[in-house]
């Protein structure tokens, strides 16, 4: 034998023996996607003559990665939503952190990637493209809304969660937007100031000094509501925007806050504050308002059952308990454990037309790049 003869044997023997430990991983797949679809409840009962039997979808092909890949024939009956809502439930049975669902073909096969880690881990630039960014999700893709097309909304979460690094990431890229007008009363005087000077700034208010003026900017945005709806074409029911007739961006930093201040001077002057909220809210859609409300807790003495309903952008920050998720997401139980421990800048959002998604804002590196970003003429400057 010669030595080119011993090397083969050895490479033929390493060979099977890898052979071997794949198809060990990928019985170890097998079986373990069979325990966890058995125990979720995602199979199939048919009806046979020696009793009912349970027929889980089958894993007809297995890329063992990493990521190890499997693709999932689906039972009749069963869709691909189905089994991505159970995905939390699945991915520990299989060794993995979470699962990635994505459907094949007309939705008869799925795509499961097993993720190893937490794709939220990884801090999102703030990367240029079309409308703004509003945040990354767990498949990767990006949530980008152009302004006009908002929903009113709401961001929870408790301190230090990322509530207003994602505002100004807001903020930042829609400053330089002409058919933008960034309008609001900011408690902190931190977040609009460096709107001061720029044409945005005459309906703003920085820091609660003067509480009359806060009173005094949000009638002045409500009238401005009005005028728009009474000159509103008969032939439209959405007032068109351009830079004559900007969307108005109102935002409620730390809103509750402002209520407390409010309350403490004179109750009746929060009673017709949170009266002129709820009328921007109710009517300002269609006239191209829109509300950015901001608290740690979206409870019922901030904002009323009515309002939170209007809001239909609801982000939730790290939240410490199950009942505060509830408020803006009543179908987020089983995500609440592991939401109480999200780093800051991962939210849990409800968007219009979307299932509930985790979300991981971009991330603007400091108050300086913010500022910067605001004051600049030229888009994406800081
Ligand atoms: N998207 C993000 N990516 C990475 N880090 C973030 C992100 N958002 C916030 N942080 C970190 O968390 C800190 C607190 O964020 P902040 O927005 O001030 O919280 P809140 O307004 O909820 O109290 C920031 O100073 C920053 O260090
Ligand atoms: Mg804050």
């Amino acid at each position: 034998m010669t030595l080119l003869d011993t090397l083969r044997g050895r490479h033929a023997r390493d060979a099977r023996r890898a052979h071997r430990l794949d198809e060990a991983e990928v019985d170890a797949l097998v079986a373990g996607w069979e325990r966890a679809v058995l125990g979720a409840g995602f199979v199939r009962t048919v009806a046979t003559v020696t009793g009912p039997t349970v027929i889980a979808p089958r894993i007809v092909h297995v890329v063992l990665g990493p990521p190890a890949v499997l693709t999932v024939r689906l039972e009749p009956g069963q869709t691909v939503p189905d089994l991505r809502a159970l995905s939390r439930r699945l991915a520990p049975h299989l060794g993995a952190y979470g699962l990635r669902v994505d459907p094949i073909g007309h939705g008869d096969h799925a795509r499961v990637t097993l993720l190893v880690a937490d794709p939220l881990a990884a801090v999102v630039p703030l990367s240029p493209g079309p409308g703004v960014l509003l945040g990354r999700g767990e498949d990767g893709a990006c949530l980008r809304v152009e302004p006009a097309d908002l929903p009113h909304l709401i961001a929870q979460g408790a301190t230090r969660s990322g509530k207003t690094r994602w505002l100004y990431g807001l903020l930042g890229q829609v400053a330089h937007r002409a058919d933008v007008e960034v309008a609001g009363i900011d408690p902190s005087g931190l977040t609009l100031r460096p709107f001061t000077g720029t044409r945005h700034g005459a309906r703003q208010v920085c820091g609660l000094a003067d509480l009359h003026r806060v009173e005094t900017v949000l009638a002045d945005l409500v009238a401005a509501m009005d005028a728009r709806l009474a000159a509103m074409p008969v032939h439209l029911d959405v007032v068109p925007l351009d830079a004559a007739t900007p969307l108005l961006l109102v935002v409620l930093e730390e809103y509750p806050g402002l209520l407390r201040a409010l309350d403490a001077a004179d109750t009746k002057a929060g009673k017709r504050v949170r009266g002129l909220v709820a009328r921007l809210l109710a009517e300002g859609h269609k006239a191209g308002v829109r509300v950015v409300l901001v608290a740690q807790r979206a409870e019922a003495t901030i904002v009323g059952g009515a309002e939170r309903a209007q809001c239909e952008g609801r982000l939730s920050f790290r939240t410490d308990t199950v009942e505060s998720l509830r408020l803006l997401h009543p179908d987020a139980d089983d995500l609440a454990a592991e939401h109480a421990a999200a780093p800051p800048g991962v939210a849990l959002v409800s968007w219009p037309g979307r299932p509930l998604a985790r979300l991981r804002a971009p991330h603007v590196p400091s108050y300086a790049e913010y500022a910067a970003a605001v004051t600049s003429t030229t888009p994406g400057a800081a």
